[in-house]
């Protein structure tokens, strides 16, 4: 049965498309690509955009473009395109960007480190409150001035901080224990570098990330072009 809804406002209409619409997982992963993408336009002072030019500097088809927006309401006009500041706040809303995370990193090694260094997250609103580690000799170092802490001070600090997301790169045989601990002190998403899976509660959020997967999918890439044109 076709059913009739005047809505009240733009806001009304997109809630309700959210909540009768699961949005695909392959819709939410481009996202973060729009919002770059976005920002770079509003760093470089552009307006407004057609779908026609976002799809020639993204590469992605322009009714792809229309089809992925149309899940959040459109937020397009006919003839005039997309407002980009619009557009970005938007999908920022969505990506649950418009408020600051606390986060931690658990593992103070290489690849702890690096994510330590890397400042652009501050930007995106992930504010680096702590760095743990369980060896010693890291004890006090300080990465972009937030000093390495030993893991006795974590259940504290998880409550004091108001720690929302902790970036697992320790060992595996170490991440699932880990992992316990800091639900325990109320963290609320983990972003899971270790090389397992986690088997958490269901209100805890985990993002694994693996590096070597998508080292997988290029190799997997390079096999395709190499068969296909050899086949020519
Ligand atoms: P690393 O050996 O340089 O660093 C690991 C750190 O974890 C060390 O400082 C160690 O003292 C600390 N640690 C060990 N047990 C701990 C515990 N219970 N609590 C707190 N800290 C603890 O190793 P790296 O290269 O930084 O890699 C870290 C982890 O990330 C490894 O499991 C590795 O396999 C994984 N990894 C994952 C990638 C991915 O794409 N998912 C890419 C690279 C590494």
């Amino acid at each position: 049965m076709l059913q009739f809804y005047i809505m009240k406002s733009k806001e009304e209409w997109k809630v309700r498309q959210l909540e009768e619409k699961e949005i695909s997982q392959a819709v939410i992963r481009r996202l973060p690509r729009y919002y770059r993408y976005l920002g770079e336009l509003l760093e470089n002072g552009v307006e407004r955009i057609s779908s026609n030019d976002l799809s020639r500097r993204m590469k992605v088809t322009a009714s792809q473009i229309r089809q992925d927006l149309n899940n959040f309401g459109g937020f397009g006009q006919q003839g005039y395109g997309y407002n980009v500041k619009y557009l970005y706040t938007e999908i920022g809303k969505i990506l649950g960007l418009e408020e600051d995370h606390n986060m931690i990193i658990i593992g103070a090694g290489n690849l702890g480190q690096a994510l330590s260094n890397y400042a652009a997250f501050e930007k995106r609103g992930f504010i680096l409150k702590g760095i743990f580690d369980v060896n010693p000799r890291l004890q006090g170092i300080s990465i972009r001035g937030v000093p390495v802490r030993m893991m006795d001070e974590l259940g504290e600090f998880v409550r004091e901080n108001d720690v929302e997301i902790a970036a697992l790169t320790i060992p595996k045989e170490n991440a699932i224990e880990v992992a316990d601990q800091l639900v325990e002190n109320g963290v609320r998403a983990i972003w899971n570098f270790a090389h397992t899976d986690l088997s958490l509660p269901e209100h805890v959020i985990v993002e694994n990330v693996h590096l070597s997967e998508s080292l997988m999918q290029l190799s997997y890439k390079i096999s395709r072009y190499n068969e296909e044109h050899n086949k020519q």
